[in-house]
This record gives C-alpha cells, sequence and structure tokens, in this order.
C-alpha cells in the first residue's frame, strides 16, 4: 500500500469540508470532487494495525456487506498517511442520502414515520448475521429512494446463521445506548423494540441454514 507525506495528506485536506473531527484531526471530510476520505488513527496495537491496516479491514467489510446485499460506500483509494504510527486513510464514494441521526434532528416524526423500515433493515441484518458494533443512528445512512445503507463499519462480525436473541439483544443495547450518549430523549424505543421483534420473526434468513 503506498504511503502520502504528510504535505500532501495537508494538500488533499486543505480545501475540503470537514465532516468529523476530534482532538487528533480531522476524521472524516468531503474532498472537492465530492468523495469522502476517512483517516484511521489506531490507539493501540500498533504493530498489528501496520500488519493488517485499519483501512485495509473497512475496505474488506464494505466487499462483504456489499456481497450480503447491504448498501455501502464505493471504495475508491487506500493509503498510508503515516506508516510509522499505523494512520492511513480510505477515499471512498458516499452512499447518497442522509444519516439517521440528521433526519431524526430535523424531523423526528419523519423518522417515526419510517421506524417500520429502519427496525426491518436492522432484523435483516441480524438475520443475515451481521453483528454491527457501532450500530446507531449516526452510521446508518437513508437514501432518497427509502432504503437504507451503512457506514462506519470498522468493527464488524459476520456469522453464517443468524444472530442468537442474546447477540440481537446486546446489538440493541448498543443502539440504545447510543441514543442516550448522544442526548436523543424522545427515541420511541418501545414501539421500535416491538417493530423489532416482528421484522426479525417474520423476516427469513437470506443463506440457507447450514445442514
Ligand atoms: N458513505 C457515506 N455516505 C454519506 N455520508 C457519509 C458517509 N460516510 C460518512 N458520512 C458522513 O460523515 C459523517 C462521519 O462518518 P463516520 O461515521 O464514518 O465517522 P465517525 O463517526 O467520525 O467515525 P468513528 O465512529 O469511527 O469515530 C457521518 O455522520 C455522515 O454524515
Ligand atoms: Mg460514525
Amino acid at each position: 500500500m503506498k504511503e502520502i507525506t504528510e504535505q500532501q495528506l495537508n494538500a488533499m485536506l486543505e480545501h475540503c469540508e470537514v465532516l468529523e473531527e476530534d482532538s487528533r484531526g480531522t476524521k472524516v471530510a468531503r474532498l472537492k470532487n465530492g468523495d469522502l476520505i476517512k483517516i484511521f488513527r489506531p490507539r493501540r496495537k500498533l504493530w498489528l494495525n501496520r500488519l493488517k491496516p485499519q483501512n485495509q479491514r473497512f475496505a474488506e467489510n464494505a466487499k462483504t456487506l456489499e456481497r450480503l446485499g447491504v448498501i455501502t460506500p464505493k471504495i475508491q483509494e487506500l493509503f498510508w498517511t503515516n506508516r510509522k504510527i499505523a494512520e492511513c486513510a480510505c477515499i471512498y464514494s458516499p452512499i447518497k442520502g442522509q444519516a439517521l441521526i440528521s433526519t431524526f434532528q430535523k424531523s423526528p416524526d419523519l423518522l417515526k414515520e419510517n421506524l417500520i423500515h429502519i427496525a426491518t433493515f436492522i432484523a435483516s441484518l441480524h438475520n443475515r448475521g451481521i453483528y454491527f458494533r457501532s450500530l446507531h443512528l449516526g452510521n446508518i445512512i437513508q437514501t432518497p429512494k427509502n432504503e437504507y445503507g451503512l457506514i462506519d463499519f470498522l468493527d464488524l462480525k459476520i456469522q453464517k446463521k443468524p444472530l442468537s436473541r442474546y447477540k440481537t439483544q446486546r446489538n440493541l443495547k448498543h443502539f440504545k445506548r447510543h441514543l442516550e450518549r448522544a442526548g436523543v430523549e424522545d427515541f420511541p424505543w418501545s414501539f421500535f423494540t416491538q417493530l423489532y421483534a416482528q421484522a426479525v420473526s417474520l423476516s427469513p434468513p437470506s443463506r440457507p441454514p447450514a445442514t
């Protein structure tokens, strides 16, 4: 994987719109051509992240999700931004649409109207054996055609069989905890869990059960 210099990275970031940043700098930005750049800065196990960079894990997860029929960003390019500290980046074309958290902030009613589709989407992930640890409203994109896609899937576990009830409940707990942390107070949680329970029992697993 090629490595770019600090100057090249700065030049790339100079005229872009920063979407997310933290104390260590830009995390996600929109480039002039509309593509997004996401920068990965691991904090631990640098030796391991040098062997298996986070952007590669991210790109592999994108491929797996796509194979399972989940809408994901189109990966364009991977490179090191600083190999010594295992810092790397990925350029991808975004999914058209907006994150559900923005829909909720702009129009809670609209989100409530779509709750059945959101619950069905999450149930379909679980039935496809997808355990997405960062499942929350900021990481689900709603497209203009009212379809749903995922972003930010560095941490993903895929199994052949649908997730067990224990795992689905644990995953929903993450989702709930994130709503609390994001200060989303009026999310209709119990209605959502009812819709989810219906959807998870109705939607068939997309893969044949192992014999
Ligand atoms: N593929 C995409 N399609 C549309 N918007 C995107 C896409 N990827 C990122 N975004 C926008 O960029 C923002 C941040 O992206 P992302 O979730 O990958 O980063 P992050 O939440 O800062 O990462 P992390 O959770 O690892 O700290 C999202 O809130 C969303 O608005
Ligand atoms: Mg995110």
